[in-house]
């Protein structure tokens, strides 16, 4: 250790402290309610929601895994369906599909975006294909527009994974479309590092343009009652409660704010490693073009990625590995029948990916920090 202060991933701290006492006004409403499972607070936030994301319906649910869950239940996978998705995710974004009864089946990703890409998707296409899973991954969206037309034809739903990318837009017919109003589902995490954070576990579903579908999941939240103790099928209890719910509100009206100062952070970090020269050693996250990317994670390709990595760990400053093995590669996917050498461009990057420390609050000289750390990694230092 150099003796200097640590410099984290995220601070949850110093964002609450700018919320603070909101925050505390937005407690005791719901306190003063005593009222602490959905209600008025959830569904005032679920319409929030919609507005922000300008889609008809938004259910909220207990967490972003839920989200994916409850969206899948409601399209009615049965056993031998098949769900396109990408094995360079979260693990939540393959279970819910097994979960499902559904068989995942990968493709593989997209080097630059780190997103799936769209051709690969579309040479996994069979008739038993359902859905299409995409995961807009660390606050990019993905290329959907060049499959929507298609894959409406063929009759298979888009469920847009938006854990990490809550504000994220792209230009689609001139059109300004976020992330969550694109397919036919979205689902959003608020688990606490999230964008948009609650201070739990806290989830939720857009449904662009389909009532009958959001009212089944509205029903399949509440172990499919549409009327309380009368179960038309068999759902889950997965609710949004009142108190994550009133934090959300607060918290929504920031968010454009601490999105554009992530958008800063980034862009400074690109001048950084552009001024010392590191540009042949990191390879930096690239903005699509047409694409507003809110940067959940600042996620670049570093050679010797791991010796990186504990150096800077041991100068204070964390990083991360979104994500160290692909889910074809795990495990508990083995029955898929994938091996190593399907997914080239997912096994590359695990291999290669370091997530930076950021977060709306970091400031520039800790960002300098980082930079010249890896600098002197490299032995590039002035
Ligand atoms: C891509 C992705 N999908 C799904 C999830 C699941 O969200 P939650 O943790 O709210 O269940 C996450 C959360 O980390 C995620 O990053």
């Amino acid at each position: 250790m150099t003796g200097q202060e640590k410099i984290p991933s995220f601070d949850l701290t110093r964002n609450y402290n700018r919320v603070k006492e909101e925050i505390r006004v937005a407690l005791d409403r719901v306190l003063e309610t005593q009222h602490f499972i959905l209600g008025p607070e959830v569904e005032c936030f679920e319409k929030e929601i919609a507005s922000y994301l300008e889609v008809e319906n938004a259910v909220g649910c207990a967490s972003g895994t839920d989200a994916l869950l409850l969206s899948l239940m409601a399209l009615d996978l049965k056993e031998g369906d098949e769900v396109i998705t990408t094995p360079f995710t979260f693990f939540a974004t393959a279970s819910c599909i097994t979960r499902n009864g559904a068989k995942p089946v990968f493709a593989d990703v997209d080097p630059d975006s780190y997103n799936l890409s769209m051709e690969s998707v579309m040479e996994k296409i069979t008739p038993r294909t359902k859905v299409v899973l995409p995961v807009h991954l660390f606050g990019q969206t993905c290329k959907l527009e060049l499959i929507t037309d298609e894959l409406s034809q063929k009759g298979i739903a888009i469920v847009e994974d938006c854990a990490q990318a809550i504000g994220a837009h792209r230009i689609i017919d001139k059109k300004i479309c976020r992330a969550g109003s694109i397919g036919d589902i979205g689902c959003l995490s608020f688990f606490p590092t999230k964008n948009l954070g609650c201070y739990g576990d806290g989830g939720m579903v857009s449904i662009p343009h389909n009532k009958e579908i959001s009212d089944r999941i509205r029903n399949l939240r509440v172990h499919g009652s549409g009327k309380t103790y009368f179960h038309d099928e068999i759902g889950i209890n997965s609710r949004l409660d009142a108190v994550q719910a009133a934090i959300l509100r607060v918290r929504i009206r920031h968010l454009e704010e601490w999105n554009e100062e992530r958008r800063i952070v980034a862009e400074r970090y690109m001048l950084l490693f552009k001024e010392k020269g590191l540009l042949d050693v990191i390879t930096l996250p690239v903005e699509e073009d047409g694409n507003r990317h809110v940067y959940h994670q600042y996620v670049v390709k570093a050679e010797r990625r791991d010796e990186l990595q504990e150096y800077l760990e041991r100068r204070g400053i964390s990083t991360r590995v979104y994500y160290p093995l692909p889910l074809h590669m795990q495990h508990c996917f083995s029955y898929l029948g994938y091996k190593e050498g399907d997914f080239p461009v997912s096994e590359k990057l695990a291999g290669s990916v370091l997530a930076l420390p950021i977060f709306p609050e970091l400031l520039p000289e800790e960002q300098e920090r980082v930079v010249e750390e890896i600098a002197g990694f490299y032995g590039r230092q002035n």
